[in-house]
């Protein structure tokens, strides 16, 4: 049966695309577009501090544990899950998580999609030069102009759910793997190109004080939430698609140590690239951090057309966020596409139109709550919302209970047999104990607080 999935999915090429791969999943719209605004809308540092150390004490065992799912059973998430339970004995229900994992990852996709597709219509608008007003008032109205153009933003976002779609049909060795070996390779080089230029420009200092001066007492528990939430996401947690990469790794890999460096990979760009928007928006005094999802589409863009050179910087900006989303967005599509493929007669082609289909019938969603829905009811704010602080962290928290506490151990030992005892130890102690408890604990209070504040 495991090689037979082997045989339907293909394995990637070597390590080395694997690592591109999950890398390019990490690397995201979560990296570039929400950390930015997260962090001016939650205070800076407390929320940059919470965010590294859930990601490397939370979500790196987390990603093991999907990762070595994934590996073991070699299928689809939702199969994967079925799988196991299988072979530990339990009950075919746990199969409802691999579930949550596609829902999710097609709801994320949903609004993902729009949103990269304002980032075309912002690399095509610098890479013009339509957008050099000085004021920042023409920025925000140029970006309402955009948001209340329901047909311009569905065609943007239909293009990016089509060159998603085109990648996943081609299959994990021609499609994926192929997409990934250079898109990573390329992000890497432009955010350093990136980062050079705010070097240049002199902010570095102000952003690096920004995102690094820590005040507790700002701390809240909606905060804490946020940024576990965000370590989900940027890891891509919780959504299966983790799992799905691992099922197409090549035997015997370093699994553990290849995790290591694509967190380390995702760590780097998402501050990284706090580092480069906040150099360029603190170097500004009259602009504000706290402007949220608009942050990078207004504020960013006036504070380019104010310097030299500015539109060919926007317009490389940009070009990565763009990149970074569309390296994401296969891996969001891949569980259900895998599911699809596996589970019934429908073949590569079908199953990526399907589940591409779907994510752009539910992106109507978000579109039209800018423009035609407008009123209490926010849609898109809500699938963001449900998605982040809900749908990842209980996904997150069930990944942990089923592999810490229901998968037999001696199966994971199995498949982690290259891992020296210590680590695996470690990350027993982790997943068992410190994941769930701390999860849980987030979880409730956060929705404690938000529930307070939406009711
Ligand atoms: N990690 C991606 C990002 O940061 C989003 C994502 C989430 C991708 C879950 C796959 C699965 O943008």
């Amino acid at each position: 049966m495991v090689e037979k999935n082997k045989r339907i999915h293909g394995v990637w090429d070597n390590h080395w695309t694997y690592i591109c791969a999950a890398a390019g999943s990490s690397i995201g719209l979560g990296a570039l577009w929400k950390f930015p605004y997260l962090v001016g809308e939650h205070g800076g540092a407390e929320f940059v501090l919470l965010y590294l150390l859930f990601t490397l004490v939370l979500g790196l065992p987390l990603l093991l544990a999907e990762t070595t799912l994934g590996r073991r059973a070699r299928q689809s998430p939702v199969n994967a899950i079925r799988y196991l339970s299988r072979e530990s004995g339990l009950s075919q229900k746990w199969a409802a998580l691999g579930w949550l994992g596609v829902i999710t990852g097609l709801l994320i996709l949903s609004y993902y999609s729009v949103v990269a597709g304002w980032s075309i219509q912002y690399l095509l608008d610098t890479a013009t030069g339509s957008l050099q007003a000085k004021n920042v008032n023409d920025h925000a109205e140029h970006f309402r102009l955009l948001l209340d153009n329901p047909n311009q933003m569905m065609t943007w976002q239909s293009a990016f759910i089509l060159c998603s779609v085109l990648v996943v049909m081609r299959g994990v060795h021609k499609g994926l793997g192929n997409a990934v070996r250079w898109l990573v390779p390329i992000m890497l080089v432009l955010l350093l190109v990136l980062i050079n230029f705010s070097y240049q420009q002199g902010g570095l200092e102000l952003a690096a004080r920004f995102m690094f001066d820590v005040d507790w007492s700002q701390l809240t528990a909606s905060t804490t939430l946020a940024a576990l939430g965000l370590a989900c996401f940027t890891l891509s947690i919780g959504v299966g698609s983790m799992m799905a990469y691992g099922a197409y790794m090549p035997d015997h890999p370093p699994v553990a140590r290849n995790l290591l460096v694509v967190t380390l990979i995702g760590l780097l760009v998402a501050v990284g690239f706090g580092i480069v928007v906040f150099s360029i928006v603190t170097s500004n005094p009259e602009v504000d951090t706290s402007t949220g999802p608009g942050l990078i589409f207004v504020t960013l863009p006036w504070a380019f057309a104010n310097m030299s050179g500015g539109l060919l910087w926007g317009a490389l900006f940009f070009l990565m966020a763009l990149l970074a989303a569309w390296s994401s967005a296969i891996s969001l599509l891949e569980p259900a596409v895998a599911w699809l493929v596996e589970s019934t007669r429908c073949n590569r082609f079908f199953a990526s139109l399907l589940a591409g289909l779907a994510a752009w019938a539910l992106g109507l969603g978000t579109i039209f709550s800018f423009n035609r829905w407008l009123g209490d009811f926010n849609f898109y704010g809500m699938v963001d919302t449900l998605t982040s602080s809900l749908l990842l962290p209980v996904s997150a928290l069930l990944i942990a209970i089923f592999v810490g506490w229901r998968v037999r151990s001696t199966l994971l030992r199995e498949e982690l047999h290259t891992e020296p005892h210590w680590l695996y130890m470690i990350w027993t102690g982790l997943i068992k104990f410190i994941c769930p408890l701390a999860i849980a604990i987030i979880l409730a209070s956060g929705i404690y607080q938000l529930s307070g504040e939406y009711l």
